[in-house]
């Protein structure tokens, strides 16, 4: 669900004689925070505690605030890219509890002792992963914006098929599932890449389900 449009007017959600306070509580404020994770009118905020990349944190903010959000404005953690806030490009992709989401969709306050892996929580310069190591062995990337979030991805979609999890193009789904250049195009397709290096990523990907298997 896109955070917000399932927001409704408070003449909708509440009764006739709390809509004025409920008014009330939604005002723009004056002044208004260019920073989207404290954007926080009077009201309507939750604290939040969750563990990213190993650290705990705990959290106060606008009930609004998407975990994408709260990951970059928040904590400064800008591995996950915005790139389209809609859930269409796959730039913001992280792992919850082992299973990946668009950060984008999903709201913060929803993450209550939740285990997040941004990017940064997969390698880091000195220590690559080796499916880090493969985009760059292959040339998986060019301007590198998308490159986060299609790592997260690529990791996650190895271990969805492992696990046994079907995609739009398994054919057989009684048998254990093979590791195809299809199922890994089908599976990555959430994951949108301006700079068309979608061949690359393919070799990258394709090295570690073969070193890996
Ligand atoms: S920024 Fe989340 S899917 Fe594009
Ligand atoms: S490497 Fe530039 S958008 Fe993918």
């Amino acid at each position: 669900m896109r955070p917000g449009t399932a927001r409704q007017s408070p003449s909708q959600s509440q009764p006739k004689d709390l809509a004025p306070q409920t008014a009330a509580r939604h005002q723009t404020p004056s002044a208004p925070s260019p920073n989207p994770g404290e954007r926080t009118p009077s009201g309507d905020v939750s604290s939040v505690s969750f563990n990213v990349n190993g650290e705990e944190h705990t959290l106060t903010l606008d009930n609004r605030t998407t975990l994408l959000d709260a990951l970059r404005e928040n904590l400064k953690i800008t591995g996950p890219k915005k790139g389209c806030d809609h859930g269409q490009c796959g730039a913001c992709t992280v792992s919850v509890n082992g299973r990946r989401i668009n950060a984008c969709l999903s709201l913060a306050v929803m993450h209550e002792g939740d285990d997040v892996t941004t990017i940064e929580g997969i390698g880091t310069p000195d220590k690559l992963d080796p499916m880090q190591q493969a985009f760059i062995d292959h040339d998986g990337f060019q301007c590198g914006y998308c490159t986060p979030g299609q790592i997260c991805s690529a990791k996650a979609v190895l271990e969805e098929i492992r696990a046994g999890i079907p995609s739009h193009v398994t054919a057989d789904l009684t048998s254990r599932i093979e590791i195809t250049e299809d199922e890994i195009r089908e599976r990555m397709s959430g994951n949108i890449c301006r700079c068309g290096a979608y061949a690359n990523m393919l070799a990258a990907i394709t090295e570690i389900a073969e070193t890996e298997a």
